[in-house]
């Protein structure tokens, strides 16, 4: 295997980063090519909680080069922050280790502001993470987006910033009353942050491209889940990215097109945070049993995560969605014990049973349906699982007709099960 790429299966969350750490261990590079610092992702190691929003979590291995390939929108100032909070755990970083393509585009403080603008004042409350990441898009499909490359030049970046903000003002003096930094302000700004990052900038489609040929092993670290993407998530309540594996093709380039294994992510039950339709949310105790018991947390946001049953039918559409191959299954702990247990294998939805969600499904309207499963009251402390454990999980390959190659019960690096190998 010498491509794999790592993809949550739901709403985000699902244990991205710790899979992709572990994994890091047995391959030369990693690579994010959509979203930005909307992720979190968090890795244990020896008792110590590092949380990763746009630096890929490769980073922790010395041996792995890391790479933001141009389908990242960037934000600077965000990479500061986490640069200085990285280094200060005592990880190395430097511009051999981490490669930054020139071509991401940059996220302004005029698009966190419309961001927070929309979110307090717009028509519909998407309960966005308000880093900027949808106006940045905007900017990108609209072709006014600044490229990183454009902040290290103070002429370019100042007309550069003057185009992109004409019809933003509009916005902000007419519709949503704020303030918002002059060009000169913004140029400031953004040239300053460039001096830092541009030790980092990068060819990185060549960098990749050669990697490849020499028969490097490549990671491809997704961010957020298949649910929140653009085309194939629950539209409106999704990210602008495009999250499922295609976003691979267009965000970093993937010269020779094939990905070896595309590793389904997949929390043993399912958690949301922010707004939009949630067919097997628990809204009871039970439900904030889990959230409690689970740490269900925002990383990026600190919000709570909304928590409910694992949903089959969203699933086995993920699967189809974004070619995914083989699920590592997360937090499986955290259903250990409990007195119920549900999984939801198909849905009512307009007179029908159905099994397979599909883009454009309405979920406000869909009735989940439940089967009931054994509990399970496995502890983890030898490597085998109960025969109860055991038949949730032949539940789930049945049903989406892919093995479960991983099983992780806790957050730290060794509490985690390989059936499969991967790299
Ligand atoms: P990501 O965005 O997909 O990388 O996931 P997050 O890091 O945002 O959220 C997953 C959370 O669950 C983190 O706090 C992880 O440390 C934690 N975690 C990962 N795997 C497991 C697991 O198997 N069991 C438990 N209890 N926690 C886990
Ligand atoms: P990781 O990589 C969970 C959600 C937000 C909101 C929607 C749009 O840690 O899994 P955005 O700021 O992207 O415009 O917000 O997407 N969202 C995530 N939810 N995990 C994430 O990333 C997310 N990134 C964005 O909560 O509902
Ligand atoms: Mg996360």
């Amino acid at each position: 295997m010498q491509t794999l790429a790592i993809t949550g299966s739901q709403w985000g969350d699902e244990g991205k980063g710790k899979i992709t750490d572990l994994l890091s261990a047995k391959c030369d590079t990693v690579v994010r090519y959509q979203g930005g610092n909307n992720a979190g992702h968090t890795i244990i190691v020896d008792d110590k909680k590092i949380v990763l929003h746009l630096i890929p979590s490769g980073i922790l291995h010395d041996h792995c080069t890391s790479v933001i390939a141009h389908g990242v929108v960037f934000d600077p100032e965000a990479f500061k922050q986490e640069l200085d909070e990285t280094l200060k755990s005592g990880i190395t970083i430097n511009p051999k280790k981490l490669k930054i393509s020139e071509n991401c585009p940059v996220i302004t403080s005029y698009n966190k502001l419309l961001d927070a603008a929309r979110e307090s004042q717009g028509p519909v409350k998407i309960g966005t993470t308000g880093k900027g990441i949808g106006p940045c898009y905007e900017d990108k499909i609209s072709r006014k987006a600044i490229k990183l490359k454009d902040i290290l030049n103070k002429d370019i970046l100042s007309r550069k910033l003057a185009q992109n903000i004409q019809e933003k003002k509009i916005l902000f003096n007419n519709l949503y009353n704020m303030t918002f930094p002059s060009v000169e302000e913004e140029t400031e700004k953004l040239f300053e942050l460039g001096k830092l990052v541009e030790p980092f900038l990068a060819d990185t489609f060549n960098y990749l491209d050669k990697n490849l040929s020499a028969g490097k092993k490549i990671l491809f670290e997704g961010a957020q889940g298949v649910l929140l993407d653009i085309d194939y998530g629950s539209y409106p309540f999704v990210t602008s990215s495009n999250t499922s594996f295609g976003g691979i093709y267009t965000g970093a380039g993937l010269m020779g097109g094939k990905i070896d294994e595309v590793l389904a992510i997949t929390k043993a039950y399912t958690t949301r945070v922010g707004e939009g339709p949630f067919p097997t949310e628990l809204k009871s105790e039970l439900g904030e049993f889990i959230q409690q018991k689970g740490g269900e947390i925002g990383a990026t946001t600190g919000r709570k995560r909304r928590c409910g049953w694992l949903d089959l039918p969203l699933l086995k559409y993920s699967v189809k969605a974004s070619n995914l191959t083989s699920i590592a299954l997360t937090k499986v702990d955290v259903l250990s014990g409990l007195d119920e247990l549900k999984i939801c294998h198909s849905y009512r939805y307009r007179g029908k049973e159905i099994d397979c969600a599909w883009p454009g499904i309405d979920m406000n309207e869909v009735e989940p349906q439940f089967s009931d499963m054994k509990s399970f009251h496995d502890d983890f402390s030898s490597n085998s699982m109960s025969e109860e454990l055991l038949a949730y999980i032949r539940t789930i390959e049945e049903a989406v007709n892919i093995p479960v190659g991983v099983i992780a019960y806790g957050p730290e690096r060794k509490q985690i099960l390989f059936r499969k190998d991967y790299f």
